[in-house]
């Protein structure tokens, strides 16, 4: 059953001139066929990150969001891709995306890969940089992120000092001097008001879970983040 299913998937993806649209509607028809009916077959298999009808909806949402379908060509680097759909999205509207996701989950190493994506393995932990990615980016993303837990004190959710690091380091060594940075964050992350007040003191907008940095992030550049 699983295997079917990671065909199937495969077959919608790859499909010659598959277009993404954000309704099953739109799904060529001999696979609009199958799809409720797999989906009716998949049980305790399902997962809910291959459910690629709402994914793709919602993906396509962030990326108008982000006014990427009718933007020049981009250089985007996403955090936490998890599935990969966001990636996949922007190259769909032209422009270059590399991701990044740590290892340990079989179909977020495997979908990628699948999608065509430039997915690279890093895990982000608190203050230690991200390695260079050979480019600087237009636009950083982090979708529902949550690499910004300590894995050793219970998931704690990071305090602003280790937030200032990440974004120090973001913006010294990943983003380009006019790029844009936005998250999309999970509960638990909203949850901790210090942390979408220091978020705000340092120039995001922050409305229903995004935290959007139109320019880069204020952060003091004093303190080296410089990668080792
Ligand atoms: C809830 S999923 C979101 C996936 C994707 N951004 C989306 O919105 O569909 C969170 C992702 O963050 C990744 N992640 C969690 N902790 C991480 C860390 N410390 N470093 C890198 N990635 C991490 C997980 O592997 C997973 O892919």
């Amino acid at each position: 059953m699983w295997k079917r299913f990671r065909k199937f998937v495969k077959r919608i993806i790859r499909s010659q001139g598959y277009e993404i649209t954000p309704t099953k509607a739109a799904l060529p028809s001999e696979v609009r066929a199958d799809f409720d009916a797999v989906f009716e077959k998949m049980g305790r298999y399902r997962f809910k990150f291959l459910d690629v009808n709402t994914f793709l909806v919602g993906t396509l949402s962030r990326a108008h969001r982000l006014g990427l379908h009718k933007a020049k060509p981009l250089s985007v680097l996403d955090i936490g891709t998890g599935a990969g759909y966001f990636p996949f999205v922007c190259q769909h509207y032209g422009h270059q995306a590399v991701a990044i996701d740590r290892r340990g989950n079989d179909v977020f190493e495997a979908v990628p890969e699948w999608l065509g994506v430039d997915r690279r393995y890093w895990e982000i932990n608190a203050y230690q940089p991200i390695p260079s990615l050979g480019r600087k980016f237009d636009l950083i993303t982090g979708f529902m992120v949550n690499f910004d837990r300590f894995p050793d004190k219970g998931y704690a959710a990071w305090d602003p000092s280790e937030w200032e690091f990440f974004l120090r380091d973001l913006t010294q060594n990943h983003l380009q001097p006019q790029g844009r940075i936005a998250f999309l964050f999970n509960e638990h992350t909203q949850a901790k008001a210090n942390t979408m007040d220091y978020l705000r003191s340092v120039g995001a907008k922050t409305a229903n879970g995004w935290a959007m940095f139109e320019t880069p992030p204020r952060v003091s550049m004093n303190a080296s983040t410089a990668v080792v």
